[in-house]
C-alpha cells in the first residue's frame, strides 16, 4: 500500500449527478495534512441504475464550429520570447458569431459513420498500421522576467486543487483573458512537490499540441509562483460528465480518442503525464479537449518509482510501489473511458481510499451489460495488471490503441486537426472571459504581489 504524501486530493465534487450538485457545487479546499489527500469522489450509483438517462443522450444538432479559427489559434507561439499574450494574434470571433455556433447541445451520435464528418472507417493502409503526421518538433522556450502581476487584472476563481488555485485574468495590455495557475511556495515546499512543480513548468514548456494547454509564462513574487495558461472556456469535462451521468458511446469515444492522441504525443517525448481524471481535462469553445495540469508530468524515458496521480486512477503497479513506465497512463486512459460510459470508476468503494488501492490490487472489474462489445475489449486490454497485455505498452505502442476496433472509424488525422465536430459545444460568449461553465469557489484572501523575504527563492529558479 502506498504512504499518501503524493497523493492528491480527494475528488471532493459529488458525482450522484443530479442537476442539483451543480446548482450548489461543492467548494474543495486545500487540505491541511497530506494523510487527507487521498479521498475517492465517486458514487456509483449509475450501476443499480443503468437506464437512467443521459444529458449526453439527449438528440440536440450541434451547430458548426469554425475551425479555421481554432486552426488558427494553434499557430501563435507561446512561452517564447517572440510571442506574448500581449503580442497574440487576434483570433477570437466576435461575441455575437460565437453565440450562433455555441448552442448548448449534445449530439448522440458525433458522426455516423462513412459520412463526410471525418468520422469514418479509417482507410486500410499497408499492415493496417496506423500513421498520423509526426508531432510538431517544438524548441525549449525563454520566458524568464516576461510578465509580472502588474500586468494582469485578477478575476475570479476558476478551479482549486491540491496545490494550486486557477483565476481568470484579463490582459492589461490586450484585454484578452488568460488563466493563471497560483501556486503558494511554502505550500508546494510542505507538501514536498518542489520537483514536481519545476517540472510542471519544465513539461508544459516543452509541448505544443491542440489537445495540450498553452503555457505562455511563468513569474513568482516572495510568496506565489505564476503560471499564465489559455483560459479554456468550456469548463471541465467532469461537469459535464456528472451533468450527464454517463456519455453514449461515441461521445466517450471522441473525447478518448482526443486525449489518446495528447498521450501517444508526450509519450513520443517521453512525458509520462500521470493525472489523467475528467477534472483535468478541459473542454475549449469549439468542444473540443485540453489537457491542463501538468503537475505530476515527467520525463521518463524508462522506469520512475515516484507514487503519485488520484487514487481511483491509479495504476496497480502504482498502488504497490513497484517501479513503472509509461503504460500507467494507458491503465489510466481505460478508467477515463470506463467512467465515461458509466459515470463511476471501477474501483471506487463506499468512499475509502484503502478500499479502492485494495480494489485496485485485486483487479476486478465489474462491468456493466451496457458497454458495448468493442469498448469492453478495449477497456479489459488497458485496465489489465499483466504489463505484457496492456495495450500502449506492447510493441506497437500507442498504436496498438489507436488500431483497436473501438476506435475504428476515427480518422486520427482529421481528428488531429480538430476537424471533426466536437459533440457537445459549451454554451459560452467566446473571448469575453465567460467562466459560467465553471463551479463557484471562495476566493483566495491573501493578497498577492507581496514582497519581501522569501526564504523558497533557490528553489524555483525557473520561474
Ligand atoms: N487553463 C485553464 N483554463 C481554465 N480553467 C483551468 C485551466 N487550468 C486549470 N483550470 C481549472 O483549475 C482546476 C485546478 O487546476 P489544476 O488541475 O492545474 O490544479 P491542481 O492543484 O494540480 O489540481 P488537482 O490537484 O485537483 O489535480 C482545473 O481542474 C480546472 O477546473
Ligand atoms: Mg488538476
Amino acid at each position: 500500500m502506498p504512504s499518501l504524501g503524493f497523493l492528491k486530493k480527494k475528488r471532493t465534487k459529488d458525482s450522484s449527478g443530479s442537476a442539483k450538485d451543480f446548482e450548489s457545487p461543492t467548494s474543495p479546499t486545500i487540505t491541511k495534512e497530506p494523510s487527507q489527500l487521498s479521498q475517492p469522489r465517486s458514487n456509483p450509483d449509475a450501476l443499480s441504475n443503468p437506464a437512467t438517462s443521459t444529458t449526453a443522450s439527449a438528440s440536440a444538432v450541434t451547430s458548426d464550429t469554425n475551425n479555421s479559427t481554432a486552426a488558427q489559434q494553434n499557430t501563435a507561439e507561446p512561452m517564447n520570447t517572440a510571442a506574448t499574450p500581449q503580442q497574440q494574434p487576434q483570433t477570437y470571433s466576435s461575441p455575437e458569431a460565437s453565440q450562433q455556433q455555441n448552442q448548448p447541445s449534445i449530439q448522440n451520435v458525433i458522426n455516423p459513420p462513412n459520412n463526410d464528418s471525418g468520422y469514418r472507417a479509417t482507410p486500410a493502409r499497408d499492415g493496417d498500421a496506423m500513421q498520423i503526421s509526426p508531432p510538431p518538433q517544438v524548441q525549449a522556450r525563454v520566458t524568464k522576467g516576461k510578465y509580472s502581476l502588474v500586468d494582469f487584472q485578477i478575476q475570479r476563481t476558476l478551479g482549486t486543487g491540491s496545490f494550486g488555485r486557477v483565476h481568470l485574468v484579463q490582459s492589461k495590455h490586450n484585454q484578452r483573458f488568460y488563466a493563471v495557475k497560483v501556486l503558494k511556495k511554502a505550500q508546494v515546499v510542505k507538501m514536498k512537490q518542489v520537483e514536481h512543480t519545476n517540472d510542471e513548468r519544465r513539461m508544459l514548456g516543452r509541448v505544443k499540441h491542440p489537445f495540450l494547454i498553452t503555457l505562455w509564462g511563468t513569474f513568482q513574487d516572495s510568496k506565489n509562483l505564476y503560471m499564465v495558461m489559455d483560459f479554456v472556456e468550456g469548463g471541465e469535462l467532469f461537469s459535464l460528465l456528472r451533468k450527464s451521468q454517463r456519455f453514449p458511446n461515441p461521445v466517450a469515444k471522441f473525447y478518448a480518442a482526443e486525449v489518446t492522441l495528447a498521450l501517444d504525443y508526450l509519450h513520443s517525448m517521453d512525458i509520462i503525464y500521470r493525472d489523467l481524471k475528467p477534472e483535468n481535462l478541459l473542454l475549449d469553445r469549439h468542444g473540443h479537449l485540453k489537457i491542463t495540469d501538468f503537475g505530476f508530468a515527467k520525463e521518463v524515458p524508462d522506469i520512475t518509482w515516484t507514487l503519485c496521480g488520484t487514487p481511483d486512477y491509479l495504476a496497480p503497479e502504482v498502488v504497490a510501489s513497484k517501479g513503472y513506465n509509461k503504460s500507467v497512463d494507458w491503465w489510466s486512459l481505460g478508467i477515463l473511458i470506463f467512467e465515461m460510459l458509466c459515470g463511476f470508476t471501477p474501483f471506487w468503494d463506499g468512499g475509502s481510499p484503502m478500499k479502492i488501492y485494495e480494489n485496485i490490487l485485486k483487479g476486478r472489474v465489474k462491468y456493466p451489460p451496457y458497454i458495448h462489445h468493442d469498448a469492453l475489449d478495449l477497456l479489459q486490454k488497458l485496465i489489465t495488471h499483466d504489463l505484457t497485455q496492456r495495450l500502449g505498452n506492447l510493441h506497437g505502442g500507442s498504436k496498438d490503441v489507436m488500431n483497436h476496433p473501438w476506435f475504428a472509424e476515427v480518422t486520427w488525422e482529421r481528428l488531429m486537426k480538430k476537424d471533426i465536430d466536437a459533440p457537445y459545444v459549451p454554451p459560452v460568449r467566446a473571448g469575453v472571459g465567460d467562466a459560467s461553465q465553471f463551479d463557484k469557489y471562495p476566493e483566495e484572501t491573501e493578497a498577492y504581489g507581496q514582497t519581501g523575504d522569501d526564504p523558497h527563492e533557490r528553489l524555483f529558479g525557473d520561474f
